[in-house]
């Protein structure tokens, strides 16, 4: 009723600020109290309004009740899709979206099959207290550099839940250190394996955010896309010889914000998010085979310690529910 009310009051409010501005000589105290009165400020969400406007809309009889877990910060019944979810923060990530209520999180990643990891999560989500039957982790093998896999991958995953909300981009490679003036073109693709950071860090976050963002859209609900950027994307580390792998995460900063003002009219939010160190299997690739790096990197930090992956739980449950409704672009 309120969001109607809002809506409704949209075209008046133009006029009559543009009227009074003509006739009015204090107009332009007078344009700003109407402004705050009239200007829309987007639909109130479906669960009704909430903090100060529920109260004010509430009769004094009412016995209220919390409402910021219950319903800005829950996922229920959402449908997300994260990338790099057989392990590491792609995983930490999946769980806490099914804790938080979503119905389904669809786990994508290169093996054909998860890991024991992957299914020891799932196992526990299904025993978890209050979520039988909810909080289900699937997975599909798929490679994110692979544009048309991607794209039909959505499809799947629209055409079997019926809704598509969240997405959060996790995958990601590491290329191995090399002086910058030594870089050929292959190198500066290569990872520590065979696959190339630019594609995977990069084309593969713009293809898992399309596959998604393709089906939020043909649903028409809204939703929240995440992508996984790192610090190294604003600033360098001394002493990492990282070039393509700071490259690429600048790209994935600037792709967020391009993409929240290209999908902002469609009511889909996409932020990125820039973990510091965090020890996973990606960073115990050179934290376990270099004695004191650990010590220096956490020397370098202000609480003196790399961070642990469910340390990012809080801020993916914010980013993906309507508790951050108005963080739009954000890094
Ligand atoms: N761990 C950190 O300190 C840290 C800090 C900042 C940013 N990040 C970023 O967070 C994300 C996750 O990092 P992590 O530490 O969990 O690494 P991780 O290596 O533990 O996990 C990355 C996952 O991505 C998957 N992956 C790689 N290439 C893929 C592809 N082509 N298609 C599908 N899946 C693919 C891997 O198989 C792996 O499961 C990465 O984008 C990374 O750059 C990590």
């Amino acid at each position: 009723m309120y969001s109607g009310f809002l809506q409704h009051w949209q075209l008046p409010s133009a006029l009559l600020i543009a009227a009074a501005t003509t006739v009015w000589p204090c107009m332009p105290a007078c344009g700003a109290i109407l402004n705050y009165i009239f200007l829309p400020t987007g639909i109130a969400p479906p669960y009704a309004l909430v903090g100060v406007a529920a109260v004010l809309e509430a009769s004094p009889d009412t016995t209220p009740t919390p409402t910021i877990f219950d319903h800005e910060f829950s996922l229920k019944d959402k449908v997300a899709l994260v990338s790099g979810a057989n392990r590491g923060l792609g995983l930490e990530m999946a769980m806490v979206l099914a804790e938080a209520g979503a119905r389904a999180v669809y786990c994508v990643d290169l093996p054909k099959a998860p890991s024991d990891e992957w299914f020891k999560v799932k196992d526990y989500l299904a025993r978890m207290k209050g979520k039988a039957g909810e909080g289900r982790l699937e997975y599909l093998g798929a490679d994110v550099r692979d544009q048309e896999r991607m794209w039909r991958l959505g499809q799947t995953i629209g055409d079997r839940e019926g809704r598509m909300d969240i997405c959060i981009t996790a995958a990601g490679i590491l290329n191995a250190d090399t002086d910058c003036l030594e870089y050929t073109s292959k190198a500066f693709q290569k990872a520590y394996s065979s696959p190339n950071v630019m594609e995977t860090n990069v084309n593969g976050t713009l293809f898992t955010a399309q596959a998604a963002v393709r089906q939020v859209v043909r649903f028409g609900n809204g939703g929240s896309i995440i992508l996984i950027a790192s610090l190294s994307g604003s600033v360098t580390n001394r002493g990492f010889h990282r070039i393509s792998y700071n490259t690429s995460k600048s790209a994935v900063l600037q792709m967020a914000r391009s993409l929240a003002c290209e999908l902002g009219p469609k009511r889909i939010r996409v932020n990125s998010l820039s973990p510091g160190f965090i020890y996973t299997p990606m960073t115990a690739s050179f934290f376990d085979t270099d004695p004191g790096l650990l010590e220096v990197v956490a020397d370098s930090t202000p609480l003196n310690r790399p961070g642990r992956p469910d340390e990012l739980r809080g801020v993916v449950t914010w980013l993906a529910s309507d508790a951050s409704t108005f963080c739009m672009g954000s890094e």
